[in-house]
């Protein structure tokens, strides 16, 4: 039963919980007219206290697709937060108008909090360098369509492992099924952090490490390209050195099997250069429009609207 209830992580949701929401999805993208007035009446509120583009907007585009409506801010200057008003207050106040608050904030933990003094469930839509799990939903509906499902999979992470929360929360979901296995392709200074091996050691799940790209792309099914966290970053000097670590190219292509796909959570910057967009590999624009739709059934969910 997911009406309701809270996605902080993705662990939040059961294995058959995150089935029953890809299903939805994949019903939706075959007949999306059958959904189109589930949520009317329902009212979400996306409350971004950081920037975004893909997932404040296919939130509310999804909301919209069900025939339901959409309220928020899109940048917290224009919210009594620069006031100094305290976020518990804000989400007090805000989930006794709407029915679902997706919000994305830039402090570890801040969705947790706020689902706590919600009177409505909360989506965490990215809270600093923590978790994302709406992305990982978009993640493994596009892994499900593309690669058949979530058992068996080498899945290659590379770029800024440290700052990249898609990258902790996909490991985090991939971790619970069989025979997954994890390459994580990182300069030493954006290494993935320890919380994250210690987990993967605690429940057996084999992983490597690499610097080089080329050495191992020739062994992934799937490969997770990441941007450099800018805004994450302490020191300029130390974005600037880092920032051109990985840059995918055709060259660096010809090297990966044929089976392959390539995922981003997108924005890119410079890490898959635009000359690999046309690879039937690169999966990346395929990706978001899965967002949308598996948006549409988490929606649908937790409004208990299906
Ligand atoms: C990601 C994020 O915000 O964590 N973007 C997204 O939501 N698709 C990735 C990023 O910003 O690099």
């Amino acid at each position: 039963m997911l009406k309701g209830r809270h996605l902080i992580k993705p662990s939040d949701f059961s294995v058959s919980e995150i089935d029953e929401i890809c299903s939805l999805a994949e019903q939706i993208i075959v007949d999306p007219t059958s959904f189109q007035d589930v949520c009317r009446g329902k009212i979400l509120a996306t409350l971004f206290f950081e920037p975004s583009t893909r997932t404040r907007l296919s939130f509310e585009a999804a909301m919209l697709h069900l025939g339901g409506a959409v309220e928020g801010f899109s940048d917290a200057a224009n919210s009594s937060t620069s006031k100094g008003e305290s976020l518990a207050d804000t989400i007090r106040t805000v989930s006794s108008y709407v029915d679902v608050i997706a919000m994305r904030n830039p402090k570890e933990g801040a969705a947790l909090v706020a689902s706590r003094y919600a009177e409505c469930p909360v989506i965490n839509a990215g809270d600093g360098g923590h978790f994302h799990p709406t992305q990982t939903l978009t993640d493994m509906l596009t892994i499900r369509a593309l690669k058949g499902g979530f058992e068996g999979h080498t899945i290659g992470f590379c770029g800024d492992l440290k700052f990249g929360r898609t990258v902790h929360s996909l490991t985090e979901a991939m971790s619970r099924y069989k025979n997954n296995k994890f390459i994580f392709i990182s300069p030493k200074e954006l290494a993935v952090p320890e919380y994250i091996t210690e987990y993967l050691d605690s429940v057996g799940v084999p992983y490597t490490t690499a610097e080089r790209l080329e050495s191992v792309i020739g062994d992934v099914d799937i490969l997770y390209m990441t941007r450099v966290q800018k805004e994450r970053f302490f020191n300029e000097q130390d974005y600037i050195r880092l920032k051109d670590s990985y840059i995918l190219d055709r060259q660096k292509m010809t090297l990966a099997a044929k089976n392959m796909i390539v995922l981003h959570p997108l924005p890119r910057v410079n890490e898959i250069s635009p000359e690999v967009d046309d690879d039937p590999r690169a999966a990346y624009f395929k990706q978001v429009k899965y967002g949308m739709y598996v948006r549409m059934a988490l929606i649908a969910k937790l409004v208990g609207a299906l």
